[in-house]
């Protein structure tokens, strides 16, 4: 829930003109009844991004991105829920009021800033600690690896002393409490006392991208194990959304970021002038930080280490940054071990060829397939082809994947013909879920059937569908309530628009405002902007909308179905599934002007 009352957000929002804002980041153009421009959360050479002022959102038809205009800026900014109201408030002209929060809330985030206090004044201890004479052997190991004053200076580096609770001390005698300091997860406590969780060790802060330290990472000076410790998650560092380096990469969209994997990666690259380098910090690569990526590049280099597990990871990297529509390349670091290495031995010109020979990560991951058949064996030749032939499903854009496949063809010597014949083969035996398989199987059987979609896909449309016509309400609403929908961030926005509707007050842009996260915001924003079938005749509409009320229907009651303990009310629900099933007493018709 907000933090701040319905009221002021609303206030927030609507005071907020969406096409101003936006349009102080996007360049758009007058098109219609909207504006149109390139997209800021994805690459693209034509405008696929739509801000409307009637309904105050925005919608990219080519990555989905959507949302009005408090989700803009927390996408864009990467601002959390309330840093984006201060943003907009202030923008406005509004202020904002502290005690909107509840005591709970303003108790969570008074401790994410405490928090942030601790961090930024560890940060500060350690690096004071290297440049002291007690420091000497951390700061004589950072500089023996090839670093700068400078480079010291600017990633923050520090060293944690040899005593084992130093820190702790120092923090007890800036006077926080011992609750505050396990929180930030750089102490160990139990019944015999609290000691640093780092110590005579080299440390490298972890700043998210607004510069501030959400935690640490600390390096052994010799090759004791483990090499790197790190803090814990906490409330402030979560590490599947952070990257390394990203504060200092991030400058308004680049053509490319460097990925690798290691702190001491980006520290050399950037360095040596390579200051787009991030680094995914020995967790797997994830979708979260492919969508932090996206903002701020075009494509990615991935610069993962040569041995076989970074070619591993790289292999699980590729497919994630290709699912957020980031194209990536693999650099050659061999026969050097990491780009630090690579630096050291050969410097940053040999480096930059090695960036404009990056392989495109689609043959990449062929040539490793290859590597697992032998060529010379017909039967294991085949078996080859028919592994290429199912990767090329991974395009899910038709024309890209043609392209592919003439490309790979030649490449590999494989008839053109041959690969294209197995590609549609797969191509319509595979699940749903791809759409090159969903093509496919569509050309051969007309159009898509609502049962092949995905439950949220129907919640969608039915609620999208609403908000086109609300006349239909009234011939809905004892057929299908909120309680229908399945997860409760559906059931909630449901729920909210159909207050709205009893209410005669449709404002789809305001339900989002109940999210605090981006995740259920886009989400509550795609909920009210999937377009239906407008060409359709209205027997087709009526027809497909009776549909997707049974489909919602009886989904919500094969779910309280599967939930029941007691036997008597198993019956009644049988029933009243198969009254749905026979539908005519149900059906709704949309004949009245109500199309
Ligand atoms: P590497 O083992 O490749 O180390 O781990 P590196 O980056 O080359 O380190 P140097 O050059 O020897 O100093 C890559 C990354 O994986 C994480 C760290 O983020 C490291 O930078 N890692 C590695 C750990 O968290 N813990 C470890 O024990 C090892
Ligand atoms: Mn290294």
């Amino acid at each position: 829930m907000p933090w701040y009352s319905e009221e002021k957000i609303e206030e927030v929002r609507s005071r907020s003109d969406i096409v101003e804002v936006i349009g102080s980041y996007v360049r758009l153009k007058h098109s219609g009844s909207s504006y149109a421009g390139l997209c800021p959360f994805h690459s693209e050479k034509t405008p696929s991004f739509y801000v409307s002022p009637a309904r105050q959102m925005y919608k990219c038809f080519g990555c989905g991105a959507g949302g009005n205009v408090i989700t803009f800026v927390m996408e864009y900014e990467n601002y959390s829920f309330p840093e984006a109201m201060e943003y907009l408030a202030g923008r406005a002209g509004i202020v904002l009021p502290k005690q909107d929060m509840t005591r709970e809330q303003r108790e969570r985030e008074n401790l994410r800033m405490l928090l942030l206090e601790i961090n930024t004044k560890a940060a500060k201890y350690y690096y004071a600690k290297l440049k002291s004479p007690k420091g000497k052997a951390g700061y004589e190991y950072l500089r023996s690896r090839g670093l700068t004053d400078e480079t010291i200076t600017r990633f923050g580096l520090g060293y944690a002393g040899q005593g084992g609770d130093e820190l702790y001390q120092y923090m007890k005698h800036e006077g926080y409490r011992d609750e505050m300091l396990k929180e930030t997860g750089l102490f160990k406590m139990d019944e015999r006392g609290a000691y640093d969780k780092f110590w005579n060790r080299v440390m490298f802060p972890i700043m998210d991208v607004n510069n501030r330290v959400i935690g640490f990472g600390g390096r052994v000076m010799g090759d004791a194990k483990p090499k790197y410790l790190n803090s814990p998650e906490t409330k402030l560092f979560d590490k599947s959304r952070n990257l390394f380096g990203l504060n200092y990469a991030k400058q308004g969209k680049r053509k490319y970021l460097i990925l690798c994997e290691g702190y001491m990666d980006v520290i050399a690259m950037q360095q040596a002038g390579f200051t787009g380098a991030v680094a995914s910090l020995g967790t797997a690569f994830t979708e979260q930080q492919a969508n932090l990526l996206r903002r701020y590049a075009d494509e990615v280099l991935l610069t993962y280490d040569s041995d076989e597990a970074g070619v591993k990871a790289a292999l699980r990297a590729i497919p994630i940054l290709r699912g957020a529509g980031l194209p990536a390349r693999i650099v050659r670091l061999k026969p050097y071990k990491d780009p630090d290495e690579f630096m050291k031995a050969m410097g940053a010109e040999e480096f930059e060829k090695r960036l404009d020979d990056a392989q495109n990560s689609f043959y990449f991951e062929l040539d490793k397939i290859k590597e697992r058949f032998d060529l010379s064996d017909p039967e294991q030749m085949t078996r080859y082809y028919h592994e290429v032939a199912r990767k090329l499903l991974v395009f899910e854009d038709k024309v890209q994947r043609d392209n592919y496949l003439e490309a790979v063809s030649a490449r590999y010597g494989i008839r053109k013909e041959d690969l294209r014949e197995l590609v549609i083969r797969y191509g319509t035996s595979l699940p749903n879920g791809y759409a090159a398989a969903a093509e496919e199987t569509e050309k051969k059987q007309g159009t898509k059937k609502t049962e092949e979609m995905g439950i949220f896909h129907t919640y969608s449309l039915f609620l999208s569908w609403l908000a086109e016509t609300p006349e239909l309400y009234e011939l809905v609403k004892d057929k299908i309530t909120p309680d229908d929908f399945e997860g409760e961030s559906f059931r909630e926005a449901a729920s909210l628009f159909y207050a709205q509707l009893e209410q005669g007050e449709l404002v789809p842009a305001k339900i989002i405002n109940h999210f605090t996260d981006v995740e259920s915001q886009n989400m509550a924003a795609r909920m009210f902007q999937t377009d239906f079938q407008a060409k359709m005749s209205p027997e087709e509409r009526e027809k497909a909308f009776n549909e997707l009320v049974i489909r919602i229907k009886e989904h919500s009651i094969d779910l309280r179905m599967r939930r029941l303990t007691d036997m008597g009310e198993l019956q009644k629900l049988v029933m009243e599934k198969k009254q749905w099933q026979t539908p005519e007493k149900l059906h709704i018709s949309l004949k009245d002007g109500n199309s």
